[in-house]
């Protein structure tokens, strides 16, 4: 790799012990990925933040670097593994609760605002058309990759940390015009209504795109939050972090759709919910908000529930950033949703909160939530629309009927 004098002094400690690790890290990455030099980020969001995910480890590693590391960008934190304010109310231990406190506080003294949300974009960390950025949530790295066109690698906790405190990042991988191109395309023939059917569609074609783009056509008119699910699913079910839709996202009028075809149909859709759910009948958790809830969904939530009351013994999270419950609070919805018995569960979610044991089932609209909750916490699941996951929560039963309607 090329590096220019100050990288080059930076490498030396020239800026102290933790830009030195940071450029250590950065040169690595780059020597592995064949990056001829590093390139300016606008912004970084660094994952990693769950004490439950980084462990005593992790903690360490942070309050070493917060001794004398300070980004240089924008740095936005993914979701902690509490409610900041409410942890007793959700059932997290006090000795947890300290250890998770402890791993912000290193991020707030390195100058990292503590929004944590895997929704960043939400809640004011945007990127551009072309920007550059180093950012580390899966779903948010598709998510602005692909609806927005911004660029960025799949970043680890530790490589997102280093491209903030150097404000810096290798340039390779997606930062490169030659590997946004799509592989394979996807004819979707299937009607799509629901987020929890763009999840379920993500599911389906991550699983066929495996470390590939898939370009799309077909696709009609998908809202914000369609196409948050979709980016979550599909790269958690393998696609490299990028698609583009015919019609929708800014670079597919780029490029011709590839040759190779692969037709999704309604019959896939149907067979596709019947893959990702356990037989889960008998309601306990419901849990919305994989990734992080939109201020809109909010809204549909309070619609739903005004009036209604969640059935005793199941318990029904809304995970989303703090700043949106302000808004939520500020429309009026939080009344409605709390009245009904929902309880918030700002800064954190269902995957990343240490839930293991506590249920046995999770029902959300999230395909990905279904992937973690089932392989990390050990959860029967079931996904389906924000209407039957609401209906769920009031009657504690899944509701009779297809998933899909077709
Ligand atoms: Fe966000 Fe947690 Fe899902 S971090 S994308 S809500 S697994």
């Amino acid at each position: 790799m090329r590096l220019e004098e100050e990288e080059k002094a930076i490498l030396k400690g020239a800026r102290g012990k933790a830009a030195q690790i940071s450029m250590k890290i950065l040169v690595a990455l780059g020597k592995i990925y064949g990056a001829e030099r590093l390139i300016p980020v606008r912004s970084v969001q660094v994952s990693g933040v769950s004490y439950a995910n980084i462990g005593e480890a992790g903690l360490e590693y942070l309050e070493e670097l917060a001794s004398d590391g300070r980004v240089q960008v924008t740095t936005t934190l993914n979701p902690a593994g509490m409610d900041l304010e409410n942890w007793r109310s959700l059932g997290i231990s006090p000795e947890f609760a300290e250890k998770q406190k402890r791993v912000i506080e290193a991020f707030k003294r390195m100058g990292i605002v503590p929004c944590l949300t895997c929704t960043p974009y939400l809640v004011g960390n945007l990127p551009r058309y072309g920007e550059h950025v180093a950012w580390g949530e899966s779903s948010a790295v598709t998510y602005v990759n692909s609806v927005i066109g911004a660029r960025s690698n799949l970043e680890g906790g530790p490589s997102a940390l280093a491209a903030a405190i150097i404000g810096k990042t290798p340039e390779y991988g997606l930062h490169l015009e030659e590997n946004r191109r799509p592989d394979l395309t996807f004819v979707v023939k299937a009607k799509l209504r629901t987020e929890s059917d763009y999840g379920v569609l993500g599911y389906l074609i991550g699983k066929q795109a495996l470390g590939k783009i898939p370009y799309l056509r077909g696709i009609e008119d998908p809202d914000l939050n369609m196409l948050k699910s979709f980016s979550a699913s599909l790269v958690t079910y393998g696609s490299k972090p990028l698609f583009h839709i015919e019609g929708i996202t800014p670079e597919a009028e780029k490029y011709d759709p590839p040759e190779r075809t692969v037709s999704i149909t309604s019959h896939d859709l149907k067979e596709g919910y019947k893959a990702l759910n356990d037989s889960v009948k008998e309601v306990t958790f419901v849990s919305l908000g994989c990734p992080h809830l939109s201020l809109s969904e909010v809204a549909e939530i309070s619609r739903l529930l005004k009036g209604k009351k969640v059935k005793q013994g199941v318990t029904l999270w809304l995970s989303l950033a703090r700043a949106t419950k302000a808004l939520s609070d500020a429309a009026g919805y939080t009344e409605i949703i709390e009245e009904a018995g929902g309880v918030f569960a700002c800064d954190t979610c269902m995957v990343v909160a240490p839930l293991k044991g506590r249920f046995e089932s999770i029902v959300t609209t999230s395909a990905k939530a279904c992937f973690y909750c089932r392989g990390k916490n050990q959860m029967a699941v079931r996904t389906g629309s924000l209407k039957r996951c609401i209906a769920a929560a009031v009657t504690g039963r899944w509701p009779e009927g297809e998933d899909y309607e077709a």
